[in-house]
C-alpha cells in the first residue's frame, strides 16, 4: 500500500505540471482526492493490511492527501496571479503619452459686441428687457403707429406667419411691451434677433438689434444726443466723428439716423461707405405721442427717446469685417480671431 500511495502522489504531481487551467487542476483534484477518487479506492484496501501497520498507512495517506491539496492550491494561486499580471500588462496606461487636446470655445463676436454694448448702457442705469421673436402684428407695427395698409410698413419687408403673426422686423415692439407693464420712469435696452427678407454683403435675413428706451418727465432731444454720442465714442474711440441726420420713423418724432465717420477711410470716402465718408449705424428719435397713447402714457406729462442699432453693423465696423455672412457661416478660421 505504501508504494501505491507514493505512486499516487508522483502521478498526481506529474499531471499537475502539465495542467494550465483552473478546470484542468480541479479535474486532477477530483481524480485523485475526490470521494470516488484514486486515494479513496486505495484506502479501501486498508482491511487487508496487517493491523499493526494500519495506523502508519492511515497517517501516510493523510500526509499524501495534505501535501497534494497544498500543491493544488498553490498551483491555482499561481495561475490566478499570472492571469492578473497579464491583464495588468494589457491594460497598462502609458502616462508619458501626450494628452488629447480639446478646442476651447469663445464667445461669438456678435455676442461679445452685444455684451459690451449692454454693459455700457447698464452703467448708465438701463435695465435689460426681452420680447418674443415671433411677434404679433399689433406690437411690431400697429402700436408703433403703423396701422394696417400704412405705407411706412414698406420700410421693413416682413416675414408673415399668419395675417396677425410675424417674425419681428425690429426690436421696437419690446418698447411697447415694456411700457404696457411699467409706469415711467423707464430706462431699458432690449437686445435680440430680428428678421427681414434681405440678403447681400451688408444685409442678412436674420440679424441683431439693440433697442433703447428712456421715458421720464422732461427728457429732451439733448438727452438723446448726449447719450448716443457718449455710447458711440465709448465703442469707437473719442476721435470718431458722429453725425445726427434728420430722418423718419412712424414711431418717433422728430427722428434722426446716426452716422459715424467711416472707420475704413476716416471720412475721406471709400467703397465701404459708398464714397460718402459716413456710415449709418442706428435709428433714433423722440417717442411719438401716438405710441404713448397706445400704451396709456400721458404724453403731456412724459417724453422719451428711443433708438435701435444694428449689432452686425457695429461689429463689422469695429473689426473691419466686409461681409455680414461671415457671422453665420460658422467657419472656425473666422470665429477664432475673436
Ligand atoms: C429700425 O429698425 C428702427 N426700429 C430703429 C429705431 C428704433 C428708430 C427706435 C427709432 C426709434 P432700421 O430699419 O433703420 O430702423 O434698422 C436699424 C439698424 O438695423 C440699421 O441702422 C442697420 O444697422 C440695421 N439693419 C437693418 N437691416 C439690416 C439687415 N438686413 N441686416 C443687418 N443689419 C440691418
Ligand atoms: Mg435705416
Amino acid at each position: 500500500m505504501r508504494e501505491q500511495l507514493e505512486k499516487l502522489q508522483r502521478d498526481a504531481e506529474e499531471e499537475l505540471l502539465g495542467a494550465r487551467t483552473d478546470e484542468a487542476i480541479q479535474a486532477i483534484r477530483t481524480k485523485y482526492l475526490g470521494r470516488k477518487g484514486a486515494l479513496t479506492s486505495i484506502l479501501r484496501g486498508l482491511g487487508s493490511v496487517a493491523p499493526e501497520e494500519r495506523p502508519a498507512m492511515g497517517q501516510l495517506a493523510n500526509q499524501v492527501k495534505e501535501a497534494l491539496s497544498q500543491r493544488i492550491d498553490a498551483v491555482l494561486e499561481g495561475i490566478a496571479v499570472s492571469k492578473k499580471d497579464s491583464r495588468l500588462l494589457q491594460e497598462r496606461v502609458d502616462v508619458t503619452l501626450p494628452g488629447r487636446g480639446f478646442a476651447r470655445g469663445t464667445l461669438h463676436p456678435i455676442t461679445q459686441v452685444t455684451q459690451e454694448i449692454c454693459g455700457i448702457f447698464a452703467a448708465l442705469g438701463f435695465a435689460i428687457a426681452e420680447g418674443p421673436e415671433v411677434e404679433l402684428d399689433y406690437y411690431n407695427f400697429e402700436a408703433l403707429n403703423m396701422a394696417k395698409d400704412h405705407p411706412s410698413r414698406d420700410m421693413q419687408a416682413t416675414f408673415y406667419i399668419t395675417e396677425n403673426l410675424l417674425l419681428r422686423t425690429h426690436t421696437s415692439p419690446v418698447q411697447v411691451r415694456v411700457m404696457e407693464k411699467q409706469k415711467p420712469p423707464v430706462r431699458v435696452i432690449a437686445p435680440g434677433k430680428v428678421y427681414r427678407p434681405d440678403a447681400d454683403i451688408s444685409h442678412s435675413p436674420m440679424f441683431h438689434q439693440i433697442e433703447g428706451l428712456y421715458v421720464d418727465r422732461g427728457v429732451t432731444f439733448a438727452d438723446l444726443k448726449g447719450t448716443l454720442t457718449f455710447f458711440l465714442k465709448h465703442v469707437f474711440g473719442d476721435e470718431i466723428g458722429v453725425r445726427f441726420r434728420p430722418s423718419f420713423f412712424p414711431f418717433t418724432e422728430p427722428s434722426a439716423e446716426v452716422d459715424i465717420q467711416c472707420v475704413m477711410c476716416r471720412g475721406k470716402g471709400c467703397r465701404v461707405c459708398g464714397q460718402s465718408g459716413w456710415l449709418e449705424i442706428l435709428g433714433s428719435g423722440m417717442v411719438d405721442p401716438e405710441v404713448f397713447k397706445a400704451v396709456g402714457y400721458d404724453s403731456e406729462e412724459y417724453t422719451g427717446f428711443a433708438f435701435g442699432l444694428g449689432v452686425e453693423r457695429i461689429a463689422m465696423l469695429r473689426y473691419g469685417i466686409s461681409d455680414i455672412r461671415l457671422f453665420t457661416e460658422n467657419d472656425r478660421r473666422f470665429l477664432e480671431q475673436f
